[in-house]
């Protein structure tokens, strides 16, 4: 009989505790045997049952839809991160992922009890597995561990069977390819009969109102969250304000993608793996440095880092030559390079040059990006997938700002704003809700 299947060998079963990732470990079917298991597996089956496919195959960041489904605040996935890289019994527990139970219970309701803890169960089980499937590994959980009969454990090899089989086997075959689906959204919105209008926002605000307005993903903008926070762009400052940024923004019901310049004064890998875990669905790195372009192998070397470390995440090497007027004859072979490096687009700032624009369209076997410098019917007609507004938006409300305060000064009435209350209802703790019009299935 296979291990999976063998009564004999059991999973490390957990004993109950007061608090902390220790206390869901000794709560959750996935490790308990006999009749608690039976019990606790029960609850979690009519809790997966009871979850509605198409809010699990929504836009947005997959943990942040299960959460949503499962009753908790979409922000959850953050704290669901945290506990999840201690969640097995052979991983070592830290302070802060205790302290992430702590909250993820209080957002649940404040129960310490089996139900809460099969609840958040569900939200750990499906993290790692779940990125891992979208990163296209196989099997997504590659191993287990049983207890044998003379107490020893065994690795168990799940290449055949990639949702476990016998009494532990996944209850969520359904759900988790929902949430797979849902999460790969962000990739093929770039395949659509039109291209991908991708606003980019510099704070939490900004996001809301892009994704109100219908946009279907948002994007961020470096200088913008550089500039509202008094720090230089493109300086490798931000690293704080941008993983900051990011944990919040993957709570809206929209897939986001972070610019990181070339890693925001950290390791562009470490970076990367970090948002991936957040649920962010894409990142914007570039060759621009600086004293001017890195070269193209060094930069060619952190594509492939990055991608190596997130693989899940859908990554936009900007090609900076046109944008710092710098080896603009380099344009091609550095897309090239990035590409071959697992680039899953380009962006090339700066290119106005229709030419050239076709070109690349053309031959490259990824998506173009440009910034909205031509207008958006010409970039279309000439192959661009993905038209970003970069810091046009974050100027645009500068500009407004000082504009209103000036009318204020000349005694001009403003008007055609949100209202106060307005504004004010827009929170995090009740995001604006899935967009209508937005295509789930692939278009092709
Ligand atoms: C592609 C994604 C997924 C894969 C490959 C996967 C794989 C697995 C595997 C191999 C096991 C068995 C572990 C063992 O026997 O030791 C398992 C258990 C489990 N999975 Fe998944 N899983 C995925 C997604 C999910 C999702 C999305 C959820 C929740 C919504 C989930 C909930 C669970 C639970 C609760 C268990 C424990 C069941 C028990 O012990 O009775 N999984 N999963």
């Amino acid at each position: 009989m296979e291990i999976l299947e063998n009564p004999g060998y059991t999973v490390p079963v957990q004993p109950p505790a007061r608090d902390g990732v220790r206390w869901l470990r000794g709560r959750v079917p996935r490790f308990a045997e006999g009749p608690v298991h039976a019990r606790r597996r029960a609850l979690a089956e009519r809790m997966l049952g009871a979850l509605d496919a198409a809010a699990l195959r929504r836009p947005g960041a997959p943990v942040a839809n299960l959460a949503e489904a499962l009753g908790l605040p979409r922000s959850a996935a953050a704290d669901v991160a945290l506990v999840a890289s201690c969640y097995q019994p052979h991983q070592c527990v830290t302070a802060a992922a205790d302290e992430a139970v702590a909250r993820l219970v209080a957002a649940a309701g404040g129960r310490w009890d089996e139900e809460t803890a099969v609840r958040l169960g569900l939200l750990v089980q499906a993290h790692d597995a779940v990125r891992a499937a979208m990163a296209g590994r196989e099997p997504p959980v590659p191993t287990t561990r049983r207890i044998a009969p003379d107490g020893s454990e065994v690795v168990v090899d799940l290449a055949a069977r990639p949702f476990g089989a016998g009494r532990h086997a996944c209850p969520a075959r359904a759900q988790a390819g929902a949430l797979v689906d849902g999460a790969r959204l962000f990739r093929r919105m770039h395949d659509g009969p039109e291209p991908l209008v991708l606003p980019n926002a510099w704070d939490v605000a900004s996001a809301m109102a892009l994704v109100r307005a219908g946009f279907a993903a948002v994007g961020t903008t470096s200088l913008g969250v550089a500039a509202a926070h008094g720090l230089p762009d493109a300086a490798g400052r931000t690293r704080s304000e941008t993983r900051e940024l990011a944990s919040r923004l993957v709570a809206l019901p929209v897939p986001i993608t972070v610019d990181i310049e070339y890693g925001l004064g950290a390791d562009p890998a470490e970076l990367a793996s970090e948002l991936a875990v957040l649920g962010v669905a894409g990142i914007n790195v570039e060759d621009g440095r600086p004293g001017g372009l890195a070269p193209a192998a060094e930069q060619a070397h952190l594509v492939r880092a990055v991608k190596d470390a997130a693989p899940e995440l859908f990554v936009n090497a900007r090609v900076d030559t046109y944008w710092r007027h710098e080896a603009r004859e380099e344009t091609r072979r550095r897309a090239d390079r990035y590409v071959g490096a697992g680039a899953d687009g380009v962006f090339v700032p700066g290119l106005r040059d229709s030419a050239l624009i076709g070109a690349l369209a053309r031959d490259l076997p990824v998506p173009l990006n440009l910034l909205s410098q031509l207008p958006l019917r010409q970039l279309r007609d000439l192959g661009v997938r993905r038209v970003s507004t970069g810091s046009l938006l974050f100027r645009a409300a500068l500009k407004a700002t000082a504009e209103t305060a000036e009318s204020v000064r000349a005694g001009d009435s403003v008007t055609g704003l949100p209202t106060y209350d307005e504004v004010a209802a827009r929170t995090l703790d009740e995001p604006p809700g899935p967009l209508a019009g937005i295509e789930t299935e692939n278009p092709r």
